[in-house]
């Protein structure tokens, strides 16, 4: 169902795609924790982390996984690039194609690079993030996490909290979990919020402690201050003051609601150490779901297909 194809967003990824990525993770999550289990092999394959923008899970995790498949990853370093030479991105991108990759794993800081890269290619495209638009494998992680804790995604309350503006990461959530059957709220200030959100059947809060009260899930975004081009709210304590996930924040909440958040995060800014920290959060195993998601990714679109016969 995947081999060969890009994955460049949830937006068109089918629920049948979602639950095959979601089952075969399920299966690279039992080899993390126990590894004396037996894996497929994906030797003699290699995938290049083209990272145009910082990261620390999402190019780490994409390498391990790799790794932990018997494949080659290389990482390409922009700085040391002859992108810091003026090098296009379609002629980076063809040039290292010419070097048969079995797959591509782009970030990039412009919506659409990755569109833009998996019409030029013949090899496979992954987004790992681009610009404001969306960030696939985080999403799909997410989706492996709340399902693993919750046991199902369909008929939750998933409340997305922050700056829902400049993230990827909530539109790739947004997408998916209404996709899986989940009712999608956000919250933060009104400067955060991208105008007419509603229309992708969500509802709007701009106060936490209201919005928290019927959530299964708070997936609490980080502040990101490097996309704003102008003051969106005065300062950061005030931020923290009044749209912080804080304990007095979750007052009101559901006793076993589950706290995530893509990292990296702002701790004292959009979440706090208690909360973050807390037997309710779920942020470092997502960190883990993370290397079983994109696992699954890796083998499926170079032609593994998840079934207790080929997995077992
Ligand atoms: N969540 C996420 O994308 O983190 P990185 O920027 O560290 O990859």
């Amino acid at each position: 169902m995947l081999q060969g194809k890009d994955v460049l967003g949830m937006e068109h990824m089918s629920v049948e795609e979602i639950e095959l990525i979601l089952e075969t993770a399920r299966y690279f999550k039992e080899y993390l924790e126990d590894k004396t289990k037996s894996i497929p092999s994906l030797k003699g394959k290699s995938f290049v982390n083209l990272f145009y923008e910082p990261s620390t899970r999402t190019r780490t995790s994409f390498e391990m996984a790799a790794k932990y498949l018997d494949a080659e990853v290389i990482n390409f370093n922009q700085k040391i690039s002859s992108a810091a030479k003026g090098e296009t991105l379609k002629d980076t991108a063809v040039t290292i194609q010419m070097m048969k990759p079995d797959g591509v794993i782009i970030r990039h800081s412009t919506p659409g690079s990755a569109k833009f890269l998996a019409d030029h290619l013949h090899t496979p495209v992954i987004n790992a993030g681009d610009g404001t638009h969306e960030h696939p494998t985080q999403a799909l992680l997410d989706l492996f996490t709340i399902k693993e804790k919750k046991g199902a995604i369909a008929g939750l309350n998933v409340l997305i909290a922050g700056d829902i503006l400049h993230s990827r990461v909530a539109r790739s959530n947004i997408w998916g979990l209404k996709k899986m059957g989940a009712k999608v709220s956000v919250v933060g200030p009104l400067t955060l919020i991208p105008d007419h959100i509603q229309h992708l059947g969500i509802d709007v809060y701009t106060d936490p402690e209201e919005a928290v009260s019927q959530a299964d899930v708070i997936n609490v975004l980080r502040v990101q201050l490097e996309r704003q081009q102008k003051g969106l709210f005065p300062s950061l304590g005030e931020y923290n003051k009044f749209f912080g996930i804080k304990a007095e924040t979750l007052k009101k909440a559901k006793k076993d609601v589950l706290i995530m958040h893509p990292g990296p995060m702002n701790r004292g800014v959009e979440i706090d150490s208690i909360v973050a920290d807390s037997t309710r959060s779920a942020i470092n195993e997502q960190v883990t779901n993370g290397v079983a998601v994109r696992m699954a990714l890796l083998y499926l679109i170079t032609g593994g297909e998840s079934s207790s016969e080929n997995l077992n």
